[in-house]
Parts: structure tokens; sequence; C-alpha cells
């Protein structure tokens, strides 16, 4: 049976013996294992349904493990991690020779972050081994941003959710890598870019057909609701046009007029980091009202929305 605590010392005692355990931290949950057993990692694929070509984030405490795990660190690594450690940024490095190649599915290089929630912080402190966290959830559905999202989708197959609350970002980390001195974004996430282009200057944006070359793991569907759910440039007609079906809506910060089941606001007052922080809750919630169908509208294009957006398109693709 799964049980959900705050007790440190019991999630201390499941990872040394290689059992996994899920983790709060700012962004999403995730589903926790020793980084260094292979025992563990397996565990985490299997758990999740995972294809073990998508690999792991390494989770560690301190700027200091940086160089044990990883090598060749450039200066706008480092500068990134000064400037966003703790906090929702993954970092992809070469990899050292302490990390398993299962954990990177074989490439050279690691992604790593130091996650920002003072639980998951406590936790990594008191192990001698980072851990490797996927979001906790199945392959392909909405990550969980409260321990009871872990709970509805691992009930009969994880013993401990630790509960550090809800997710206070609620999207997933952002993850750059570096090409000839410049910063690639892999994947859009609750760090802006902008504010990552404060620090090391324009970065390239990886296109999603190249990421699915470069990345077996980066799959465009992703974080989708089990509704059918459609993202739409025109609101109004897509419910005319499903006028028959049980309609959910998942809006910004403004209702619509149109007769439909519900109508959930991600952020009434239109501050789009309040909507990303709710996005994932909003998901599950609508998932679980029995509609027929979840429309969406594009969120406005610039910071985080640029991340709901992706997150929307993923939801969406077929
Ligand atoms: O916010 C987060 O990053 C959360 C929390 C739990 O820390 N974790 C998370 O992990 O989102 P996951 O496994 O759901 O997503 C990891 C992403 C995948 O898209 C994977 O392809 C990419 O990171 N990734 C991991 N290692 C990589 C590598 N060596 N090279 C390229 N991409 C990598
Ligand atoms: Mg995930």
């Amino acid at each position: 049976m799964i049980e959900v605590g705050q007790d440190l010392d019991k999630a201390i005692q499941l990872l040394r013996a290689n059992e996994l355990v899920a983790i709060p931290t700012e962004t999403v949950y995730g589903l926790a294992g020793n980084a260094l057993e292979e025992k563990a990692i397996r565990k985490i694929f299997q758990m999740k349904k995972r294809p073990l070509n998508n690999p792991l984030i390494l989770h560690i405490h301190s700027l200091d493990q940086l160089a044990t795990y990883c090598q060749n660190i450039s200066p706008h690594a480092y500068k990134l991690a000064q400037a966003f450690w703790p906090g929702p940024l993954t970092l992809l490095l070469d990899k050292s020779h302490r990390v398993p190649d299962l954990v990177t599915a074989g490439s050279a290089q690691v992604a790593v972050r130091i996650p920002n929630h003072s639980m998951t912080l406590h936790l990594l402190q008191q192990l001698d081994f980072p851990l490797v966290a996927p979001s906790a959830n199945p392959f392909t559905t909405i990550s969980p941003t409260k321990a009871q999202h872990v709970v509805l989708y691992f009930a009969d197959k994880l013993s401990y959710v630790l509960d550090g609350g809800d997710c206070q970002q609620g999207i997933e980390s952002t993850i750059i890598g570096f090409k000839e001195n410049q910063g690639q974004v892999y994947r859009l996430g609750s760090l802006a870019i902008e504010e990552i282009e404060k620090v090391i200057g324009p970065c390239v944006l990886l296109n999603k057909k190249a990421e699915q070359t470069l990345l077996p793991g980066m799959f465009h569907k992703h974080y989708s609701p089990r509704t059918p759910f459609i993202l739409s440039s025109d609101i109004q007609q897509s419910i005319h046009i499903n006028s028959d079906k049980k309609i959910g809506l998942l809006l910004f910060d403004q209702g619509m007029k149109e007769e439909v089941v519900v109508q959930k606001l991600l952020s009434p007052q239109g501050d789009l980091q309040e909507a990303a922080t709710n996005l994932y809750a909003t998901m599950h919630t609508l998932d679980s009202m029995g509609l027929d169908l979840i429309i969406a509208p594009y969120f406005p294009n610039l910071g985080i929305g640029k991340t709901i957006n992706d997150r929307l398109k993923r939801a969406s693709a077929k």
C-alpha cells in the first residue's frame, strides 16, 4: 500500500535499499531512486513504463558536487548554475565515469540540477548518493504537482510519497545544453528563456524535429490527459463545432459566454506564472470530470507563456 508522509528517515531507508520514493520539488513531483545503482534505476523505467532510451535527470544538493558527476564544465554552465540553482534549471553536461550509462541512455552527457525544495534538499544532503528523478507519472501522462496525483498514478506500485505540499512552479525544469559556447534549449520549462538569455546571451531553441532525431526521449506527444484535448486558435468556433459534446474549457484569465459543462481559469488576475503553477493540477481536475472534450486557447507567447503553449501543444498532439 502506498503511504504519504513527511518522514525523511523512512525515505532515506527506502532509497538506501534501492527502493523508489516520490519526492517533492518546486517543479513537479519526481519518482526518485539511487542514481548510482542500476537496480534502482531499472525500477524507475519499469514503474513509469518509460523506454530505456529516454534519459533521466540527476539531482544533487550542491554546486560542489557538480565536478564529481560532470566534466568539461563551461563558464556559461557555471554562470547559469550560480544564477539559478537551486531552481528549475537543468544543465546538460559531459558526464564523468561515475554516472551509470543507464541514467543517460548511453549518451556521453548527463542532465543535472539542484531542485529548490527544502525537504528534498535535506533528503539529498543526508544521502551519500545523488538521485535520479523523472516526473512521477506514467510515460506520456500529465505530470504530478500534488502528492495526491502520485497516489492516483502509483497506488499499487509505490510504497512512499514524501509530501512537500503543492509544487510552487508546477511545470518541469528548463533544460539547457551548450554548443560552441552558446546555450541550446532542449526543453522549455519553468525558468523563462528570457531569464537565461540575460545571463549567457541568445540561446538556440531546438525545434521539435531536431529534438526527435537528436533525442528519442523528447517525444512530441506528452503531458496528455485521457480526455480528448484540443488547442484552439478560435475557441468559439471549436465549441460550436462540438456542440453535441460535454465540453470543459481550460482558459487563461477570462471566461466565455458560451454554454459548456465547466470553465476553469488558470489565473483570473492574468498572471502567467500563476497560470503555469495551476496548469497541470487543473488538467488533472478536468480529466477526472467525465468530459468528452477539453478545449484550451493559445496563451500569450512570452516568458513562461511559451512553456505553457509548449505543454498544451504536446497535450493535444495525436
Ligand atoms: O523539473 C524536472 O526536471 C522534473 C523534476 C522531478 O526534477 N524532472 C523531469 O524529469 O521532468 P523527466 O524525466 O520527466 O524529464 C527529463 C527530460 C526528458 O525529456 C529527457 O529526454 C531529458 O530530460 N534528458 C535527460 N537526460 C538527458 C540527456 N543526457 N540528454 C538529453 N536529454 C536528456
Ligand atoms: Mg516527465
